[in-house]
């Protein structure tokens, strides 16, 4: 009776909640006003700072100087390290000398992906009031007073650290008694006075003047009580990036890429959060966090990496974006020339202050930059960058088995179909539902045959039920987070009562990768992956929908201190647990929802619960861009959009645009209509099968280009200005992108549109249409027709793109499948390009059984060499086909020399689209070889 009493409360609880999810707002969320440490730092004045520099205190090795910094207001002592590292970067770290308790610091090769190689400092001038260092092509000046730093370049200052004077940092402190108002404060016991007198000495002997702050010790957030165990913790500092009009990163935001000014705005929150049906084009927090950003402009491109896990927000502004009409009016009269600048604040509520200043100065610098603080993104298998079709939810094997024959029947390729929630024995991970996935190994079988796969969900909260193995496993074994109290924390998610592993502890990571065993997870099989949803964490019935900050983690941390953390460890949990089942040798695809920095090294990245409407397609290419630019180059956007009915115009010009980004998963909300791409309307069907079949066609190229970004932490779909770096008219542009340097990307996000006026970069260059070889000059916009069946995508003369054109039902089918090569020239008649090939899907790579092609075409012959000797790798993939496209004449002779010997080819010339094609050179990939036209 009594059990049947709690499970009818609990239903009533999850109904209830249900009811609430639904009508959640922006009100479930904090703003500014409503968080004590962002309300304090915003409320730090410019121009005073209190923070000086100890000279005494200074000590300079090789390539670190330490030194003191005193708040000359409270009298405490901080440290502060200032390392140049190699590869043009600089690292500032500001703590507490002598804390209290220790400040949380992210373990070193976690995201960090090691201890950052240092590289000698150089004093280069010591004076009574700044000492200045010399690092590689930059030089660091430090002032005592007020404390500032600043990174030169010439004599350019590219950023300066505290020149606004805003550094706050709250050192931990002993919470005052309360004192009954009208009593005498009660006498010091000898122990008391001792302490005193020890700490008095420690300062110096000047009355330290009182922060006068309200709400450091609790908070309370509509019913949520935040105890504040620890007191205020929180830090905060400017970085000005002067010389700059725009700033980019931070993501995780439905945003512009180009970052706006939040004077009239909350700061841009990183927090992350499950945040239902999220708005557009506004600074609340999303799923995930990176802290980095980049300032960009003609000359330079530097950045900071903010290495601090907790709750974080950042205010942006800028000297000439800010400016109103009649101040710049009154600024042209009087003919003042302020310099542009971009000024940053950040806070966040613990931890301490690192820093990483990346120095650039090229936009490829700082991404290799950062990528050797944090990694690159890992080698995707080939399968992960086809197409993946999910849906929550496919609801037993027959529905899995007749998507999966479907998608045959219309000629449809897909790699991968996903399971959602449903498909476990009530919501407990790592379990099928016995009734509608009896045989999944059969089902799985059934999708091997094919080349394909299968990705379910594990979430990370575990159903409070103690016969469910893997929650009283780890409830056994003290695995899981604890509130203040002490006792397991428990909260709502989708198995209703639930608890979350500590995933901040090493131990019960290896304890959750195991679970991925095959013999563990009954079931699985060599084809299954894994997709972790809800991992902000998500709470149904938390602050915010997530933990309260007073949950107690690994080390005697807080949720305060490692939130942003918490889905990235649930990430690399779970691909170390795939890669462990496997022996280490198959790559691991896990996709995530929340992340952080460095969660690029563990899978693929989705931006979470868009919406079918045609301004969330629009803002997928921002945000992937910003995605791209803070490393995490795997990532795409639910097609179709998640919540909502999508027409099939929009689904189709979704499918186009998603079919050029780099992670392309067509999944929808579970009270949404069916939308396989078999059931749209004839004619969108196609158009559709078209797109998806043209990823398939271009998969060689995906497949390189992330080769190249593994291999040096560039963005694999990037913002123009990447390439074109002092082209000021694409700074802001994020309608439009490139794929590495070769294809320009405008996708159609309006709806009714049937054309789209294109920027075409670069002075010298020529661009082609990819379908229609129409071209188009550079440094210049033209309207370019794009009815429903056109997606405008454009290739670069100069360049040479490696396709596949016999498409097969996914790509494993297609991996011995001979090359085209389509070499679009340049106005020089030349043309560069490369490939890389392996077996697409283990680390044999790492053994050097990889090949890769360095591509050549000048003088009117095409050289294919090896790009690298470290690939010793063979294929059966073979060339059969040249598309030389703007090639001015017929040519009379076409020969293949291989070896020292010659053959000639078959070739035809269509002068309409200056198009020579030269068929069945069949030649070995991996062979050098050499064709002559004449
Ligand atoms: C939320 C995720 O964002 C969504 O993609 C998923 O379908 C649901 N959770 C159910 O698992």
């Amino acid at each position: 009776m009594a059990a049947t009493t709690i499970r009818l409360s609990s239903y009533l609880c999850y109904l209830l909640w249900i009811v609430q999810v639904l009508s959640v707002n922006r009100d479930n969320f904090k703003t500014c006003d409503q968080s004590g440490f962002c309300k304090r730092h915003r409320n730090v004045q410019p121009g005073n700072s209190p923070y000086v520099v100890l000279a005494d205190s200074l000590k300079i090795t090789d390539s670190q100087i330490s030194v003191h910094l005193l708040n000359s207001k409270t009298n405490v002592r901080l440290g502060l390290d200032l390392y140049g590292l190699q590869g043009n970067t600089a690292r500032v770290k500001i703590n507490e000398l002598e804390p209290l308790k220790p400040r949380y610091e992210i373990p070193v090769g976690d995201v960090l992906i090691g201890e950052p190689k240092q590289q000698n400092l150089k004093v280069l001038d010591r004076g009574s009031g700044s000492v200045t260092l010399g690092l590689e092509k930059s030089k660091i000046v430090l002032s005592y007073s007020p404390f500032r730093v600043d990174f030169i370049s010439g004599e350019e200052p590219l950023v300066s650290i505290n020149s606004q004077g805003l550094l706050k940092f709250e050192h931990f402190r002993k919470k005052p008694e309360a004192q009954p108002e009208e009593q005498a404060p009660a006498e010091p016991t000898e122990e008391e006075k001792k302490e005193e007198e020890g700490e008095k000495k420690e300062e110096d002997v000047k009355e330290p003047e009182q922060e006068e702050e309200s709400g450091l010790w609790e908070e309370t957030y509509k019913s949520f009580h935040d105890p504040k165990l620890n007191g205020p913790s929180s830090v905060g500092i400017d970085v000005s990036f002067p010389g700059f009009e725009n700033v980019y990163g931070i993501p995780e935001h439905a945003e512009s890429m180009a970052l706006k000014t939040t004077k009239d705005t909350d700061p841009y929150r990183l927090f992350n959060l499950d945040v239902f049906e999220y708005e557009l084009y506004n600074p609340m927090a999303l799923y995930g966090s990176v802290p980095v950003m980049w300032a960009h402009n003609e000359k330079s491109t530097v950045g900071i990496y903010w290495n601090n896990a907790a709750e974080t927000w950042i205010d942006i502004s800028s000297t000439t974006a800010d400016k109103n009409f009649f101040s710049k009016i009154a600024d042209l009269v009087k003919g003042n020339t302020e310099m542009a600048q971009m000024d940053t604040h950040w806070f966040s509520e613990s931890g301490i202050i690192d820093i990483f200043v990346m120095l650039g100065p090229r936009p490829k610098d700082v991404f290799k930059q950062y990528a050797a603080l944090t990694g690159s993104t890992e080698l995707p298998p080939l399968f992960a960058i086809s197409y993946h079709q999910c849906r929550w939810n496919y609801n037993d094997q027959d529905d899995v088995r007749n998507v999966d024959a479907n998608m045959d029947v219309y000629d449809i390729p897909f790699d991968v179909i996903w399971l959602d929630i449903e498909h476990t024995d009530g919501k407990r991970y790592f379990t099928w539902d016995a009734h509608k996935f009896p045989a999944s190994k059969d089902m799985l079988n059934g999708l091997s045959v094919k080349g394909r796969k299968m990705v379910t969900i594990v979430d990370p909260h575990l159903k409070r039920d103690d016969n469910y193995k893997v929650y009283s496993d780890a409830k056994n074994r003290d695995m899981m987070v604890k509130g203040s109290n002490g006792v397991e924390y428990e909260g709502w998610c989708w198995p209703g009562s639930s608890s979350w592993p500590d995933f901040l502890n090493p131990e019960v990571r290896r304890w959750w990768a195991s679970k991925f065993q095959y013999n563990e997870y009954d079931g699985s099989t060599p084809d299954l992956y894994i997709w972790n949803d809800m991992n902000e964490p998500s709470v149904f019935n938390g602050p915010e929908i997530t933990f309260h900050k007073d949950v107690q983690h690994y080390g005697g941390f807080e949720n305060r201190d490692v939130h942003n953390l918490y889905g990235f460890y649930v990430q690399k949990a779970t691909a170390e647990g795939i890669l462990m089942r496997s022996n280490n040798e198959q790559r691991p695809f896990v996709l995530t929802r929340a992340f952080f920095a460095g969660s690029q090294r563990f899978g693929a990245v989705w931006t979470g619960d868009n919406m079918g409407e045609w301004s969330h397609l629009k803002v997928s290419n921002p945000m992937l861009l910003t995605l791209n630019l803070a490393g995490i180059t795997f990532s795409g956007a639910d097609v179709g959009g998640f919540f909502r009915n999508p027409d099939s115009e929009l689904q189709t010009r979704w499918y186009q645009a998603a079919a050029f980004q780099p992670f392309f998963r067509a999944h929808a909300h579970i009270d949404t209509k069916r939308r396989e791409p078999f059931l749209l309307p004839e004619e969108n069907m196609k158009i559709v099968r078209d797109a998806i079949r043209l990823r398939y066609s271009y998969l060689p190229f995906w497949y390189t280009l992330f080769y190249h970004g593994y291999r040096s932490g560039e963005t694999v779909m990037s913002p123009l200005w990447v390439e074109y770096p002092e082209d000021k008219s694409t700074f802001k542009m994020d309608d439009q992108y490139l794929l590495g340097s070769s294809l320009l990307v405008k996708p159609i996000t309006e709806q009714g549109s049937t054309g789209t006026t294109v920027y075409f970069p670069g002075n010298s260059d020529v661009w082609y249409d990819t379908e229609t070889y129409q071209s188009y000059a550079g440094s210049q916009s033209t309207y370019v027709n794009a009815p429903l069946g056109k997606i405008p995508v454009f290739q670069r003369g100069g360049a040479i793109v490696p396709r596949k054109m016999r498409v097969r039902r996914s790509s494993s089918l297609m991996a011995t499948d001979p090359f085209t090569l389509v070499i679009c020239l340049n106005k020089q008649g030349e043309a560069l390009g490369d490939l890389y090939v392996d077996d697409y899907k283990s680390y044999a790579y790492r053994n050097g059984n990889y090949i890769h092609r360095a591509f050549s075409f000048k003088n009117n012959i095409l050289q294919s060499s090896n790009a690298d000797p470290n690939g010793r790798g063979s294929s059966k993939e073979w060339v059969e086909k040249l598309v030389i496209v703007g090639f001015p004449k017929a040519a009379s002779s076409v020969h293949i020399t291989v070896a020292g010997n010659s053959q000639s080819l078959h070739h035809s010339y269509d002068s309409a689209t200056r198009i020579l094609t030269v068929r069945k050179p069949e030649v070995n990939i991996a062979t050098d070889f050499t064709i002559t036209i004449q």
